[in-house]
């Protein structure tokens, strides 16, 4: 079948060819997961790297991000600015903390109610550390698919993420969920890039819809900057 090809096609140059050497790859933390996602919301990758890592030593857990003393917390984030992040982070712990013993929730509609959490934060959480067949969503995903299945519908607007929401669950490789998502990542960072994709190179090349007709300049659409 042809979502069995793709999945295919797509994790075996993920094995390849994926950055397996992101330090939040490295185990299924859902911790350390959610630390690298809201990172990596505003701040590129190469950016975050050390940032992260020193972060993740400082505040280990949980446990020791709920109890982190504000002035260091926030001195551990200068350079990465928008500081209300790291403030809901910790709000977010405390929850954890009160509500959950201290152990991540590992329902989407649990992992969604934590405060600064949205759909694609709780779809990478429930994805790459739990394994669940979650859509993580956001612009690089919306590039990729958008060319892929030639949807026209505005990138700009909130109720599109939605039905990206939907396609994704539909293809989304129940085995390897977390991988499959941050395989669409790898692809949307370098390959199917905002400017000058290079399809031809693409895995994923003969289920491009966009690139065979030869309307990939059309997609994504968006309506305004
Ligand atoms: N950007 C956002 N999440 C990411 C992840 N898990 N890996 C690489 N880039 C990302």
């Amino acid at each position: 079948e042809k979502i069995i090809a793709f999945r295919k096609a797509l994790l075996d140059w993920y094995d390849q060819e994926g950055r397996d050497h992101l330090p939040w790859r490295l185990n299924k933390d859902p911790y350390r997961i959610w630390v690298s996602e809201i990172m990596l919301q505003q701040t590129q990758v190469k950016t975050v790297i050390p940032y992260f890592l020193r972060f993740v030593s400082l505040f280990p857990s949980v446990q020791a991000l709920a109890e982190a003393d504000e002035e260091v917390l926030l001195k551990a984030w200068e350079g990465l600015g928008y500081y209300s992040r790291v403030r809901n982070m910790q709000v977010a712990a405390q929850q954890i903390m009160t509500e959950y013993n201290g152990v991540f929730p590992d329902k989407p509609e649990d992992i969604i109610q934590l405060k600064g959490i949205g759909p694609y934060t709780s779809g990478a959480i429930a994805s790459m550390a739990f394994g669940l067949p979650e859509p993580a969503v956001d612009g690089n995903v919306m590039r990729v698919f958008s060319r892929l299945f030639e949807i026209g519908e505005d990138i700009a607007k909130p109720a599109t993420r939605k039905l990206f929401e939907l396609l994704v669950r539909i293809v989304i490789d129940p085995d390897r969920p977390g991988d499959f998502n941050q395989a669409i990542m790898d692809l949307g960072t370098d390959i199917c890039g905002p400017v000058n994709p290079r399809p031809e190179e693409s895995p994923i090349r003969e289920f491009n819809a966009a690139y065979k007709n030869g309307t990939m300049a059309l997609y994504p659409f968006k309506s305004k900057a």
